[in-house]
């Protein structure tokens, strides 16, 4: 059966596109069936594509976040197997946001790796360290491809 995954984080506009298209591209290298989406818990930036420069950063490391566009988390999202926010805050509005038997499945996504498993994504949007998220990211999808992959 196909595992699904949900990236979340405020906008759906920085970080969650960008843990999408790196969860998906490792997860397809690794042969790994994985279903990935991203949402944000805030709604202002729904429709837009992802900010340029999250998608230069990813660019130059050969993934694609064009097509993207973002959108607000349902309650329908509760469906996914694993649900990981960006940050603290971002889990907090997921488990008002998510029904109760869903709150299980929520973990941060840095958890993937065990260097950085409790940390938070920082949020690129005013600090501009696009590199540095895509560094983190990169390490902890290997981690939750590997942890999958493994079935646990
Ligand atoms: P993201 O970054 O949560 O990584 O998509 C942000 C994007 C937009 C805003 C905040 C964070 N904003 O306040 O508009």
């Amino acid at each position: 059966m196909t595992v699904s995954v949900l990236c979340v984080c405020l906008g759906n506009i920085c970080r969650s596109p960008t843990a999408e298209a790196v969860l998906r591209t490792r997860a397809e290298e690794a042969g790994l069936a994985l279903e990935v989406d991203s949402a944000g818990t805030g709604g202002w930036h729904v429709g837009h594509p992802p900010d340029r420069r999250a998608q230069a950063a990813a660019a130059a490391r050969g993934y694609d976040l064009s097509r993207q566009r973002a959108r607000q988390v349902v309650q329908g999202d509760g469906r996914f197997d694993l649900i990981l926010a960006m940050d603290d805050q971002n889990a907090a509005d997921l488990r008002r946001l998510l029904p109760p038997e869903a709150h299980d499945r929520i973990a941060l996504f840095l958890d993937g790796a065990p260097e950085t498993a409790g940390r938070s994504v920082p949020d690129p949007y005013y600090d501009d360290r696009f590199d540095h998220v895509l560094d983190l990211i990169e390490a902890a999808a290997d981690g939750w491809v590997a942890r999958l992959k493994a079935g646990r």
